[in-house]
């Protein structure tokens, strides 16, 4: 029934409402833009509390990293912690890369104070001296906001030379990014942060071992940052609170597309796709990348899962396509995005972004036949298994949703000329 609605191009907001519940927004107490504290409140608290208590807090808080992967804080701190080394560094990644992904954008202009304050107690939790925001290029509009902030807390002593409180200093120096999507990989990040081109390195050792000029590092979200922070000064127990068992806390989407309310929307984990969509204002909807081009394309089938790590799992953003949208130019529009990125290092990546941005682009100019999907699919297979990093690993990812989701807005584009090769397109595709 559901698919009839979208195919009839209804509005969400005309959808029986019981499908929906009334669901709090940023403004709702314990949000993240909400949980405001004084300059210095949450440190202080950290400091109070000191380095094993802090872990004990996320531990209870059940954090998960927020950059999309939802590794659990608390034991990446401890890793970082427990990991030899005559030196620890603290690592934001602020290279907030992936299209239609902007809340790290808006958390950096709302809440500095907040970030830099968990990256300070992420230094005291781990023994880190020396922090390291890692801006992203289109950002740099922002680094003078951001330099202040940073001179501002070292005048309030909340940086520098007693920064922990114990006698031990922590500082935080800016590096700009230069505008390349894969220095969002942790590791190539760091490459970067070094001064060499950013390439992924090969993981383990991940950089809770060997980061930053080879000693422990500590990477992490913005957000999770901030979150560490808040969960410092009100408890593992008033974070664990919302959210599901799993996914502790809420989540921020980006929403863009074919929707009323276009921004920064903040919900519980666990809230269903279509309530999300509903509270958006969004209508007629065909389809809904999740988690940026990297993520998934899902369709009205998917409307009633979860958001949430156990079930569709994102951190990020929502791009909405109403029915006017034709699928084919979405996917091309990302498959274009995705050779443009490529670092170049591997050949699957290098090669099968190319080749599946020009089997693409024949499709969208009606010249491709049913062996050519094949192949896309073919090529799509071996691009996601031998590539070396998450960027090859995942460009072929909403390709591969679209011919199994929206096939009819490949087949229509179908010249009829060629012959299938034999290949089974289905069978692949399952
Ligand atoms: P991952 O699962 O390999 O690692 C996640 C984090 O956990 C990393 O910091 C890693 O160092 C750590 N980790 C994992 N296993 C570990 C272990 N055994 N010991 C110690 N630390 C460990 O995921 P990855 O490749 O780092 O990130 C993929 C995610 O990034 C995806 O969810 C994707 O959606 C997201 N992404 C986000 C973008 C953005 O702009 N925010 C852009 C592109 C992708």
């Amino acid at each position: 029934e559901l698919a009839e609605l979208v195919e009839a191009g209804i509005a969400l907001e005309a959808w029986p409402r019981e499908w929906f519940s009334v669901h709090d927004n940023i403004r709702r107490p314990g949000a993240i833009f909400t949980t405001s504290f004084a300059e210095g409140e949450a440190l202080a608290a950290a400091r109070a509390l000191g380095p094993e208590a802090v872990l004990a807090e996320l531990e209870v808080s059940g954090l998960r990293g927020r950059g999309g992967a939802g590794f659990r804080t608390a034991q990446k701190w401890r890793f970082c912690r427990e990991s030899e080394g005559d030196a620890r560094y603290i690592v934001c990644n602020a290279d907030e890369g992936e299209p239609g992904t902007f809340k790290d954008r808006v958390l950096l202009t709302r809440l500095p104070d907040a970030l830099f304050e968990g990256m300070t107690i992420a230094g005291l939790a781990v023994g880190a001296h020396r922090g390291l925001l890692y801006l992203r290029a289109e950002y740099e509009y922002l680094r003078p906001l951001l330099e202040a902030v940073l001179v501002r807390r070292r005048d309030a002593g909340l940086l520098g030379a007693d920064a922990l409180g114990t006698g031990e200093g922590f500082d935080i120096a800016i590096h700009m990014g230069a505008g390349a999507y894969i220095c969002g990989e942790e590791s190539a990040l760091i490459e970067s942060l070094e001064g060499k081109r950013g390439q992924a390195r090969v993981r383990p050792p991940f950089p809770v071992k060997r980061g930053y000029v080879q000693k422990p590092t500590v990477v992490n979200n913005v957000q999770t940052f901030i979150q560490a922070a808040q969960i410092a000064l009100r408890g593992g127990a008033w974070f664990a609170a919302q959210g599901t068992e799993k996914s502790p806390g809420s989540v921020v989407l980006s929403v863009s597309g074919d929707v009323a309310r276009r921004g920064i929307h903040e919900y519980p984990f666990g809230v269903t796709l279509g309530e999300v969509l509903a509270g958006c204002g969004a209508y007629a909807v065909k389809a809904v990348q999740v988690g940026g081009p990297s993520g998934h394309l899902v369709g009205p089938a998917d409307f009633r899962r979860r958001i949430a790590f156990e079930d569709l799992a994102t951190t990020g953003s929502l791009m909405v396509f109403d029915t006017s949208r034709d699928i084919v130019a979405v996917v091309q529009n990302f498959i274009h995005f995705f050779e443009h990125e490529s670092c170049g290092f591997c050949t699957p990546c290098r090669v099968g972004t190319t080749m599946l941005r020009r089997l693409v682009d024949r499709v969208a100019a009606g010249q491709a036949s049913e062996a050519d999907l094949a192949e896309i699919v073919a090529t799509s297979l071996v691009t996601r298994s031998a590539s070396h990093c998450g960027l090859g690993q995942s460009a072929p990812l909403s390709l591969l949703d679209a011919l199994q989701r929206f096939r009819a807005d490949f087949d229509t584009k179908l010249s009829g000329q060629g012959s299938d090769p034999g290949f089974d397109l289905d069978g692949a595709l399952a």
